[in-house]
């Protein structure tokens, strides 16, 4: 298995388990098969409402002495309610609570996006805060501290565009660490990956295949299935793999790390053994060629009328 270096010698396992989607009752079993199967790290975010159950799976696999807690790496995300500097770290520790955990390998701002501190779901322009009114600079500094007392030993961001970074690197001497972002062969992101190798941020792909269980409103007419793409399905079949297991090795390959979900057990198992897919060169130059920078995730959850959040991005 890959891993992604950090400067103070740390390794992030290039394929992680996602857990967005995952459903309680089923999330704790998913987490523990995972494990118990040899993956090493679990991606997790407060507002998918999922972190207690994890944190009891995490506490039993532990317990039984199966895995330790130093070679597991668990990250998680500050949720948009939490952006206020007096907010941050008090939410980081309800994480930690609630995964039963002292600290996190990971934390990550998880949108630039902020909420009023009370709204857990925006409806209306009242329920968001500009950053103006809640700078990203001044949440990135508390993560900053968050780092410094060891509540998480690494710190960065998500859904950021290299125009966010580039803005939150002038702010600041120490910048994001890894930026999570969506990735797959419909959004290849070439620039990002670049701009992130020039300035030393890790990226990791998230809805890796295309998120296809998200709810009928996130999702656009007629979306294209990525799992079910021509190419992706004869590249497979020539290696004797799934579509699945294509794209997460196609993802390793170009250095980033990738955290498909599934709470399948055959599934979760097949996704991790896509380390044994060998992609050739023309292989790769076929995928190159689907890229169509189609967003699955388009953040149009986040605009209302009158709000600022209409370019998340920076595409328009
Ligand atoms: P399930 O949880 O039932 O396995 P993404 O990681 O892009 O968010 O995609 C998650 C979706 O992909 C879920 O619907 C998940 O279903 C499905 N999935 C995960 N692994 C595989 C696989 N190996 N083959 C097909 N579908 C998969």
């Amino acid at each position: 298995m890959k891993h992604l270096k950090f400067k103070n010698g740390d390794e992030m396992p290039a394929i992680g388990l996602g857990t967005w989607k995952s459903d309680k009752g089923e999330v704790g079993k998913a987490v523990k098969i995972a494990i118990e199967n040899g993956y090493r790290h679990i991606d997790c975010a407060a507002v998918y409402g999922n972190e207690a159950e994890i944190g009891e799976a995490l506490a039993e696999v532990l317990k039984e002495g199966k895995v330790k807690r130093e070679d597991l790496w668990i990250t998680s995300k500050l949720w948009n309610n939490a952006h206020k500097s007096e907010d941050v770290i008090p939410a980081l520790k309800t994480t930690l609570k609630d995964l039963q955990l002292d600290y996190l390998d990971l934390y990550l701002i998880h949108w630039p996006v902020a909420f009023e501190p009370n709204v857990a779901f925006p409806e209306k322009d009242e329920d968001f805060l500009s950053l103006e009114e809640a700078p990203i600079i001044e949440t990135w500094n508390k993560m900053l501290e968050a780092k410094e007392k060891g509540l998480s030993k690494h710190v960065g961001v998500s859904n950021f565009s290299a125009k966010k970074l580039e803005d939150l690197l002038s702010e600041t001497k120490e910048g994001p660490e890894v930026d999570q972002v969506e990735l797959h062969p419909y959004l290849q992101q070439d620039k990002l990956i670049e701009f992130c190798s020039k300035n030393d941020i890790h990226l990791t792909a998230y809805s890796p295949l295309g998120s296809g269980d998200r709810t009928a409103d996130m999702k656009a007419e007629n979306e294209p299935s990525l799992l079910e793409n021509k190419t992706i399905n004869k590249i497979a079949k020539k290696h004797g793999a799934s579509p699945a297991q294509i794209i997460i090795n196609w993802n390793t390959l170009r250095g980033t790390a990738v955290i498909p979900k599934s709470t399948n057990e055959g599934r979760i198992i097949e996704n991790l053994e896509s380390t044994g897919v060998k992609l050739n060169e023309e292989d790769l130059k076929e995928i190159a060629s689907l890229d169509e920078h189609f967003r699955y995730v388009t953040g149009e959850f986040f605009v209302t009328k009158g709000n600022s959040y209409n370019d998340i991005y920076d595409e328009k």
